[in-house]
């Protein structure tokens, strides 16, 4: 397993000893449905094979000592756990103390712990290195009590951690799908019920990802801003169909266009990102279940202009890396995943063109933009939980 040995290694030379317990949480590719979870409606992320890992030992007090592996060769932070502040300086260390203050809401006794952590996800590429980090910091110190959540409620107590200890008021999906992930499927997430259904993907065909590796710019504010207006647009909608909207989950594409022309441009064209974006996850998982992967791959192109158009979430680096990837042999669909504004594109690539896809993209991206990629498929594989390892050698 990637990192692993990387991971005893640096805990036998922090700390002098090996470590007892060693928990993994993934990262996620949204594979259809962006910037729906807020407004309660669907989505359909996998979890992926690459991810967050922290290697414990139990302390005898209530300090938690960490250190990250891959941040500037070996960043360390430690805290106590019956006060927890904010780190003033790194944005890592609030992902794992937040997460370690709302455990400690839950009235859960949690000991103290020795840790160190790595992670083989690329970072700000939009597969939510963060929300894997949240989510493996809640398994790991759950790990040493008699004290066991399920999936949903470490998830919601990660988002609350980033929501209100790193403030970023991101949806439930990220956090959800690590924690809930399942081996070979996506997640077609309700998220206002907060349950999911398992939708096999289509045979034959495979998850590319291509992060574009240009980071966001003001990628916090431009999603605030787009949380305010789906909520504004809320609110409006409320007023012109007289009734109660809490989320744009409670309005149809029906009711929509009647009373669409009294919306501001901006917020009309976001609410019908939004409305549509939700049919085209259930025409997704309809499609799934039918094999149907050209026309899961046509919803997924379909995303993107939306998102690009109506949404205004894509970029000039996204743009070009969804035309390269439409031109070659055997790509079905191609779309930006995540937040947007930066980060990576998700693709739907016949598995027989998957080394040529991977070859040309990565060049042409190059040759287009001077900026290199990181482009790799990548499998749905299990949500949260810990590795069992013997020398060094991971058994699962
Ligand atoms: C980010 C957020 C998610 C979701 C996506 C857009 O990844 O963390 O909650 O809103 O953007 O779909």
């Amino acid at each position: 397993m990637p990192g692993l040995n990387t991971l005893l290694d640096a805990f036998q030379r922090i700390y002098g000893t090996r470590p007892t317990k060693i928990a993994r949480a993934p990262g996620r590719v949204n594979l259809i449905g962006e910037h729906t979870d807020y407004n309660e409606g669907f989505v359909m992320p996998i979890a992926i094979d690459r991810e967050v890992l922290i290697a414990a030992r139990e302390r005898d007090d209530n300090q938690v000592h960490v250190t990250a592996l891959d941040v500037e060769g070996g960043q360390a932070d430690q805290f106590t756990l019956d006060d927890i502040p904010h780190h003033p300086d790194y944005r890592w260390a609030n992902y794992v103390r937040g997460t370690a203050y709302y455990l400690a809401q839950e009235n859960v006794r949690l000991t103290g712990i020795d840790a160190v952590m790595t992670s083989t996800l690329p970072s700000g590429a939009g597969l939510s290195s963060s929300a894997a980090l949240e989510v493996c910091t809640a398994t790991i110190l759950q790990a040493f009590t008699p004290w066991r959540v399920g999936g949903v409620a470490i998830a919601k107590l990660c988002q609350q951690a980033e929501n209100h200890f790193v403030g970023v008021k991101s949806g439930i999906m990220d956090q959800y799908a690590s924690a809930l992930g399942e081996r070979g499927a996506a997640l077609k997430i309700d998220c206002r019920a907060l349950t999911y259904k398992a939708v096999k993907l289509p045979r034959g065909v495979t998850i590319v990802v291509a992060d574009t590796n240009k980071k966001r710019h003001l990628a916090g504010s431009d999603y605030n801003t787009r949380y305010m207006e789906c909520r504004n647009a809320a609110m409006l909608l409320s007023q012109l169909l007289d009734r109660d909207i809490p989320a744009l989950r409670d309005v149809s594409l029906k009711e929509f266009k009647t009373v669409a022309k009294h919306l501001p441009d901006n917020l009309m064209r976001r609410v019908r990102h939004v409305l549509t974006e939700n049919e085209r996850v259930q025409k997704a998982a309809r499609a799934a279940k039918r094999n149907d992967a050209v026309k899961f791959g046509a919803l997924m192109n379909e995303s993107q202009t939306s998102l690009r158009e109506d949404f205004e979430a894509s970029s000039p680096e996204l743009d070009i890396m969804v035309e390269i990837a439409r031109k070659q042999e055997g790509c079905l669909g191609a779309r930006l995943t995540g937040a947007g504004w930066g980060g990576a594109t998700v693709n739907l690539v016949r598995d027989e063109h998957v080394d040529t896809f991977v070859q040309q993209v990565d060049w042409e991206y190059r040759e287009r933009t001077g900026i290199v990629p990181w482009v790799s498929p990548v499998r749905a594989s299990p949500g949260a939980g810990m590795i069992e390892w013997e020398q060094g050698e991971a058994k699962a």
